[in-house]
Order: structure tokens, then C-alpha cells, then sequence
């Protein structure tokens, strides 16, 4: 079986394609931000293809990438190619619109939003739902773009600066504000199996969590290893997540047509529900997976695309 491995970020995926290597599995690298593809599917040299591409958009790459990306995973289907994470997953993966669907129609707990692509529309938006608002764009990302508006007037000043960011494609949420326990949760599952469960505190005003430190995007640190928090990583641990958010994340993800992922969540202080926020098709691996989990998450990973890809 001829098996792409689709990837964006120079680093992020080094030690796992070090260990397919390793494994004996032979992989075609594909450096999506360097692609260009014929249309034609009658000559297709995959049969499978691994999605690591990253949607998050980053200082140093072009934003049609996520577009590009997409119809390209799009046309790998249409081709006939089993993809693991393919358009669908990586299509929610880029909208917050849809991820909050997604919570919604499965009757899950999710902050309340509004759509928006004009800057003004905000107002009335946050109007509606009430202050503090989040507002975030829709293909976001490690924080990028996402901020609170604790009134009318912050709000109306920043439209008025012309300093709202929608992000890339120019829409964005406007969600209610969560109130948390003081951590951000993340539950990462591999098809109908745990992979693993982290937390990490939350830094009051900070929103670049769970890809990256507090400070620095990860695309300024392309020496990095891993993708998921990046620096700052002794504030991340391990933690035992219920059976029943288990359950509803791996819901979420098969729902989000989604062969593995994570789901991000905050849980309310006052009645001990979660509330869901966030999902990432882009599985990531903690900095020092195997000393935070105990077992190696590349090892654990590459068995379950063996496995999906029936070649384990
Ligand atoms: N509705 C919300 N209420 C309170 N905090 C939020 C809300 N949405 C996001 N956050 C905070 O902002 C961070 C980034 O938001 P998220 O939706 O995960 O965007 P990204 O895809 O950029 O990671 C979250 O980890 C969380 O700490
Ligand atoms: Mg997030």
C-alpha cells in the first residue's frame, strides 16, 4: 500500500515520521506548502494518506494554504484515496461555526455564538448574547485572534479602530464567555479509544492554549518538536478524564467525520459540567509525550493508522 504523509509545519511531525521509519513503513512526504496537484485521477500514486496538516494560520505561511489544503483532500477523495482525517474532519477542524454545530446537534453543553463576517454585525451579536463576550475567528487557532469584550463600549472602540480580527477568511464567532474551574481540558481519542486526557491552568486573559506557551506562537519556534504546548509544558499534566466525557468526545469526533482528534473543554466551577468549545482534527503530541503519559503517543498513534489502514 502506497501511503502519503501530508504535513505543513517543517518540525511538528519529525519524530513521528522517525518512527514509521523505524517501523518499516514506508511513507511519501508531501509538504503541503509546496503543493501543486494535476486534477487528473486516473494515475493516483496513493492509496491512503495521513492528514497532519495544521489549519492554524501562522505568520510565516501563506493563508491560501487552508484553502488549498482543502480542495486538495477534497480531490484526494473524489480520487479514490482513503484519507485518515480527510476533507470533512479537516473542514470542521477550520470552522468554529461548525464546531459549535457539531456540539449543538449532538445536545452537548457549548458556549452560544453568532456567525459573523462583517465587524459591525459584532455588536448587535454580543448584544444578544450578553457581556463578556469571546470574539474568534473562525479559522483560528493557538489563540490566534481571540479576545474578550467585557462591554459595549470596549467593543464598539475596537470596531471603531478597525482592530476586530475575523482572521483569515474574514468570519468569526461571537461567544458567550465560560466561566472555568482555571484550567483548559483536552481529550484526544483515537477512534473509538482514549489516547490521552491533559490540562493545562489558565492564565487570566491569555488565550493560546493547548498548541503552544502563553507567549509565543509555535510557528516562531520551528526547532520545536512538538506542537502541542510548545514551551511552558511542566504546566501541562496528565489527568484522569470521566468515562462519560470520554464517550461525548469520541461522539464529537466521529461526528466531525473525524478519524482521531481533540476536544477542548472548560469545566463550570459552580455545577461540575463541562462545556466544549474546541476541536482539532490535528492530533498533537505533548513535548516529552512518553515522560507525561506514560507511553510513547507516536508509537500508540502508528498503531491505530496501521490498524484503520488495515495493515497492522
Ligand atoms: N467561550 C469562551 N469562554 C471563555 N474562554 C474561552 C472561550 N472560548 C475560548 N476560550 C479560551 O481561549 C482559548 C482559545 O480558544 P479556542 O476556541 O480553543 O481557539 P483556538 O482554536 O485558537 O485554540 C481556549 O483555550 C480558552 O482558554
Ligand atoms: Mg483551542
Amino acid at each position: 500500500m502506497k501511503i502519503a504523509f501530508l504535513y505543513e509545519h517543517p518540525t511538528w511531525s519529525d519524530t513521528l515520521i522517525a518512527e514509521f521509519k523505524h517501523q518499516g513503513v514506508a511513507l511519501t512526504l508531501r509538504n503541503i506548502a509546496e503543493l501543486s496537484f494535476d486534477t487528473d485521477t486516473t494515475d493516483q500514486p496513493f492509496d491512503a494518506a495521513i492528514n497532519r496538516i495544521n489549519v492554524m494560520p501562522s505568520a510565516e505561511r501563506e493563508p491560501q494554504i487552508v484553502f488549498q489544503t482543502l480542495h486538495y483532500l477534497n480531490w484526494l477523495e473524489l480520487a479514490g484515496v482513503r484519507v485518515i482525517n480527510g476533507a470533512r474532519a479537516h473542514f470542521i477542524g477550520a470552522s468554529k461555526a461548525m464546531q459549535n454545530g457539531v456540539f449543538s446537534a449532538l445536545g452537548l453543553p457549548h458556549p452560544r455564538a453568532i456567525v459573523i463576517y462583517r465587524p459591525a454585525d459584532a455588536l448587535a451579536a454580543a448584544d444578544k448574547i450578553g457581556y463578556p463576550v469571546i470574539i474568534k475567528p473562525n479559522i483560528g487557532g493557538s489563540g490566534s485572534g481571540v479576545a474578550r469584550y467585557n462591554t459595549r463600549a470596549e467593543l464598539a472602540e475596537t470596531i471603531r479602530f478597525g482592530a476586530l480580527d475575523l482572521g483569515i477568511d474574514r468570519s468569526g464567532l461571537v461567544q458567550q464567555y465560560i466561566q472555568s474551574d482555571g484550567y483548559v481540558y483536552r481529550v484526544e481519542v483515537l477512534g473509538d479509544q482514549l489516547f490521552y486526557s491533559i490540562r493545562q491552568p489558565i492564565n487570566e486573559g491569555c488565550y493560546n492554549y493547548c498548541a503552544a506557551d502563553e507567549s509565543r506562537h509555535p510557528s516562531e519556534n520551528s526547532d520545536d518538536t512538538s506542537d502541542f504546548c510548545v514551551h511552558g509544558t511542566d504546566r501541562i499534566e496528565a489527568f484522569s478524564a470521566s468515562e462519560s466525557i470520554v464517550d461525548e468526545v469520541i461522539k464529537i469526533v466521529r461526528h466531525c467525520g473525524a478519524d482521531l482528534g481533540g476536544v477542548e473543554y472548560l469545566i463550570d466551577p459552580n455545577t461540575g459540567a463541562p462545556c466544549f468549545y474546541d476541536f482539532n482534527p490535528y492530533s498533537n503530541f505533548v513535548s516529552n509525550g512518553e515522560a507525561l503519559l506514560q507511553f510513547s503517543p507516536e508509537n500508540r498513534y502508528i498503531d491505530f493508522i496501521l490498524e484503520s489502514l488495515g495493515i497492522a
